[in-house]
């Protein structure tokens, strides 16, 4: 597929509406006690969907299986969401307002708000396993592993528990490094990774290497991206309070390394993942890297 600008957005535009459907379907309102209305509120109707646009590239970039790529998809977003309501809450960021909306804590109180975001990923995992929909049960395993590795210690729980230590410290380039792979780079690399999953038969090698490469760079550039954005941009353009970092005093690249030393940051590890791609040894990899210029360009 050749890929140009208005191709991307033809491509993007098509998944999105894909994914968004899905998710109507798969996050039912029935469960009880409003826990359902409270688990829509947090996923549908708002949010970039990065990640579920991630997934569907790399697998489209291996000739994967997309039945699967679409659950992979929407797992990701679940988990995704569910780490947002969390971060929220009133004992993390404290934050009132997220995708334009009041948070899901202010609407329907906190522990309504911890409880959608436990269903969230117990769903998440629930789509990844279908009783009957063509998923072989090897690749429904593989895709549990990777999604649970990067949500859990290992990723983004360990890192917001780093993040959450970190308040009112300075980290080292080393540290920070760290704690953001784990808290936002995890999940965005998993992401790739689950797309990659999605092939007939396991990646090996070089392409395996270049897409993990990939995934950790536009996974790291990503909250590089959120960190400058939290000072650049107003909280009407994100959808969540800007400045929060500063007023909360967390350590970021932007404290780390000012504005520009952040963006020039940003820059190096889009092209770290640029240069992965080309080396990827893949037939058409057009669609990933639309996508990392996406992710880090972005001004949302
Ligand atoms: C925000 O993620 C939280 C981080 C991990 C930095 P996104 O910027 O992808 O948020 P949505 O999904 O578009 O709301
Ligand atoms: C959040 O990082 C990362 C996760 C939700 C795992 P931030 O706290 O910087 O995200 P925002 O800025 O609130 O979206
Ligand atoms: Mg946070
Ligand atoms: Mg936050
Ligand atoms: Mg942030």
């Amino acid at each position: 597929m050749s890929v140009g600008g208005t191709d991307f957005d033809r491509w993007s535009a098509d998944r999105l509406a894909q994914v968004e459907q899905a998710l109507d379907n798969w996050v039912h309102a029935e469960a009880p006690a409003g826990l359902g209305d409270a688990m829509r509120y947090a996923v549908l109707d708002g949010g970039k969907r990065l990640r579920p646009l991630l997934v569907l590239a790399a697998c489209e970039a291996v000739g994967g299986n997309q039945q699967a790529a679409l659950r992979a998809a929407c797992a990701v977003e679940l988990i995704h969401a569910y780490s947002l309501v969390h971060d929220d809450l009133p004992c993390m960021d404290n934050d009132v307002l997220r995708r334009g909306k009041p948070t899901v804590h202010v609407k329907f109180g906190e522990a309504e708000a911890l409880l959608a975001g436990d269903a969230l990923q117990a769903l998440a995992f629930e789509l990844l396993t279908p009783a009957d929909a063509g998923v072989p049960p090897a690749m429904q395993a593989l895709m549990c592993r990777l999604l649970a590795r990067s949500a859990g210690a290992d990723g983004m729980a360990g890192g917001q528990a780093i993040d959450l230590q970190s308040v009112g410290r300075k980290l080292d380039e080393a540290a920070l490094r760290d704690m953001h792979q784990r808290k936002t780079g995890a999940l965005l690399q998993a992401s790739v990774e689950l797309g990659a999953a999605c092939a007939p038969s396991p990646l090996q090698g070089a392409s395996a290497e270049a897409l993990r490469r990939y995934g950790a760079a536009v996974g790291l550039a990503f909250q590089v991206v959120d960190d400058i954005l939290d000072v650049t941009a107003d909280s009407a353009q994100l959808g969540k309070t800007a400045g929060k970092d500063a007023a909360s005093d967390k350590p970021t690249y932007v404290s780390l390394m000012g504005l520009d030393g952040a963006r020039a940051h940003a820059d190096a590890l889009l092209a770290e993942a640029e240069a992965a791609l080309a080396g990827a040894g893949l037939p058409d990899v057009t669609l990933l890297g639309a996508l990392a210029r996406r992710l880090v360009l972005r001004a949302s």
